[in-house]
């Protein structure tokens, strides 16, 4: 088994031009498949609120479901590094709610680090978890959380006046002290910009090939969500298919009285099936 790898790790593997690869994971099956398969890297991410609650954004998801579902990934896959993504109105209200429900994801659930959205307007939430000594991803680009503000889920960056806020926001993240920095949904140029200038890993959805790493989200990447695809996924497999038929299947053996089968019988211990008759013969009138 692969030595788990930690922050510092990281930061080796940009030195190197080794890819850094990332993925979300929501629960403790995904996660053990994660860690057979080597990713460096997962994400809990609040985007578990469209891919397992069916929620329409990431908005209703709550600590509590987040860390339900870090401790399980945690269970699933205990030698990889592991981050929590912070919800909505975990962070956004003051610096002290940020570190209290950035402190739950290592307490509670036994993450690595933490994942939280935006650049220059959260800059003291980063500086005030980074003080107390959790490593801190940022999150800039396109971000789920205000979407409403950005005009929905788009793309950001692609105006040089925008792609100049997209930047302010990564030197912010840096400035405040974050370890690693996600960027979603942006030009390639601009992502490689980012990557070339920032000491810290950079990891990219949707924002080109020249970042550090790469992340999917896992419902994407096997072709289990179905509502809508972004134009980042890349789709490896189609579990839907596989897992409708076989659940179709399933119902055509109950259907044509082909399962179970004789193998999936208990059947009852040498000798005891005559004392069994004898009682059913009591019940007979
Ligand atoms: O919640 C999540 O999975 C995320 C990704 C969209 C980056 O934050």
């Amino acid at each position: 088994m692969a030595k788990k790898k930690m922050i510092h790790d990281f930061y080796s593997m940009k030195k190197n031009s080794q890819k850094i690869t990332f993925l979300t994971a929501y629960d403790y099956p995904t996660a053990t498949f994660a860690e057979k398969a080597g990713l460096d890297m997962l994400l809990i991410g609040d985007s578990l609120g469209m891919c397992v609650y069916g929620y329409e954004s990431t908005v209703p998801v709550t600590m509590d479901q987040m860390i339900c579902h870090s401790e399980a990934v945690r269970r699933g896959a205990p030698n990889t590094f592991i981050v929590g993504d912070m919800p909505f109105m975990s962070y956004q209200t003051n610096d002290e709610k940020a570190v209290e429900s950035a402190g739950r994801f290592l307490k509670e659930a036994g993450c690595d680090a933490i994942k939280l959205e935006g650049g220059v307007r959260i800059k003291s939430r980063i500086k005030a978890i980074v003080e107390a000594g959790i490593v801190v991803m940022g999150h800039i680009g396109l971000t789920p959380q205000s979407s409403g503000q950005l005009g929905g889920h788009k793309a950001q960056g692609r105006t040089a006046a925008t792609a100049k806020l997209v930047m302010e926001d990564a030197l912010a993240v840096q400035e405040a002290g974050a370890q690693m920095i996600l960027l979603e949904a942006i030009p390639p140029e601009v992502g490689e910009a980012i990557t070339k200038l920032l000491d810290m890993p950079v990891l990219s959805i949707g924002a080109g090939m020249k970042c550090d790493g790469q992340l999917l989200i896992v419902s994407d990447m096997i072709g289990q969500f179905q509502a809508f695809t972004p134009k980042f996924v890349k789709k490896y497999c189609n579990v839907a298919e596989v897992i409708i038929a076989g659940m179709e299947a399933y119902c055509e053996d109950i259907r044509n009285s082909k399962f179970p089968e004789d193998k999936h019988c208990y059947h009852m211990l040498d000798g005891e099936e005559d004392g069994f008759l004898k009682y059913m013969n009591t019940l007979k009138k």
